[in-house]
């Protein structure tokens, strides 16, 4: 189960973020408990508060709704975890210290980022690895918002996922164990399943986030999910996706930061998944907060299932969304607005079509 972009705050500000927190948490304790998942992942911006007892406080929350059920998890960071006082590396060692059955380690320090590792998952027997997970730190801002509002990967992190799936691949007598990768930001590639939209799309197209200002985008078709918002990638390309092409274990990479995303298709044989948000907080899509479920087949890794599960699936009602968000997403109720604004022009366009008609008609009497 991947759990995307709490933004979870220590203490509301107010009653409105109380019923926000309510929420979040009522959806994290049905998902964890009704679909019972072997892992969660937090897909990074899991909250952050300056201060280490109330972050403390903050992890101990959105992990709970595991622990109650002695659930493993691991985690990525986001972009907005590095700003507060607590360095990303004492965040992991809370993380560990709050629920210890933590996954996520530093697995190299001196690679830039905080929590670059792989974990070996296997079979059903406990016999052979099966599965490999990756879980990358996708950065933060960049330092000059004119080259990018994102940093990218740097190269000693490609270096070390390139050098650490050799030595995987060499500790399995040459067998390539395929993989999945975890990471906040979504690469460059995400545009490979969106095209620009066309004039009779616009209505449906989401605005081009930074530099593709101006153009606008539709998913293509044929791909299950719903695009929300552009990709918030960075600005230039690290090469990771290459990396995985060159090296041939990635199965499907899943990202979470764009929190209205939750489309998932194959670009060059590799499955892109976004993790909308589970949150009320911060900016999110009405009732259709949810998680993301991966299932994996032991003997067949190219059978990779996976969905998003909803709040309203969940049979869960909201405190925190006025009337239309409890029961439409912000994409639809931006589409129906397009669609009125839209009728409404063309009912004004023919009224006065009609009553130009009507004076050139009378004058041609007069
Ligand atoms: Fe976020």
């Amino acid at each position: 189960m991947v759990v995307g972009d709490l933004h979870m705050p220590f203490a509301p500000r107010s009653e409105e973020d109380r019923r926000k927190t309510a929420d979040t948490m009522k959806l994290l304790f049905r998902a964890a408990d009704v679909l019972r998942p072997d892992l969660a992942v937090f897909a990074g911006d899991q909250g952050k508060d300056d201060d280490e007892a109330n972050m403390r406080a903050i992890i101990r929350r959105i992990t709970a709704p595991f622990a109650a059920h002695g659930i493993p998890y691991a985690l990525v960071f986001g972009n907005h975890d590095p700003e507060c006082a607590i360095p990303l590396e004492r965040q992991l060692e809370l993380y560990a210290e709050e629920y210890d059955k933590c996954y996520t380690f530093d697995e190299v320090p001196s690679v830039t980022g905080c929590g670059n590792c792989h974990v070996l998952i296997r079979d059903s027997r406990g016999e052979n690895d099966v599965w490999n997970l990756w879980f990358a730190d996708s950065l933060s801002s960049h330092p000059d918002p004119k080259v990018s509002y994102y940093e990218w990967l740097h190269e000693d992190q490609i270096r070390w996922y390139k050098e650490t799936a050799r030595r995987v691949k060499d500790k399995h007598g040459g067998r390539t164990i395929p993989a999945l990768w975890f990471m906040h930001i979504p690469v460059r590639e995400e545009y490979g399943l969106l095209r620009r939209a066309r004039l009779i799309d616009l209505p449906f197209s989401v605005r081009g986030f930074a530099a593709r200002e101006g153009r606008r985008y539709v998913k293509k078709t044929a791909m299950p999910g719903y695009l929300g918002e552009d990709p918030a990638c960075a600005a230039r390309n690290s090469g990771i996706f290459d990396a995985w092409k060159e090296v041939g274990d990635v199965r499907a990479a899943i990202f979470g930061h764009d929190h209205m995303n939750e489309f998932a298709g194959y670009y060059r044989g590799i499955l892109l998944a976004q993790c909308k948000t589970a949150s009320f907080h911060n900016y999110t899509d009405g009732c259709h907060a949810g998680v993301r479920m991966i299932t994996l087949d032991e003997s067949d890794p190219s059978r990779i299932r996976t969905g998003m599960v909803h709040f309203k699936e969940l049979g869960l009602k909201s405190e925190s969304l006025g009337l239309i968000q409890r029961h439409f997403t912000d994409r639809e109720v931006i589409n129906a607005k397009a669609a009125l604004w839209a009728a409404g022009g063309l009912a004004l366009t023919a009224a006065a079509a009609a009553v130009v008609r009507k004076a050139i008609h009378s004058g041609g009497k007069a």
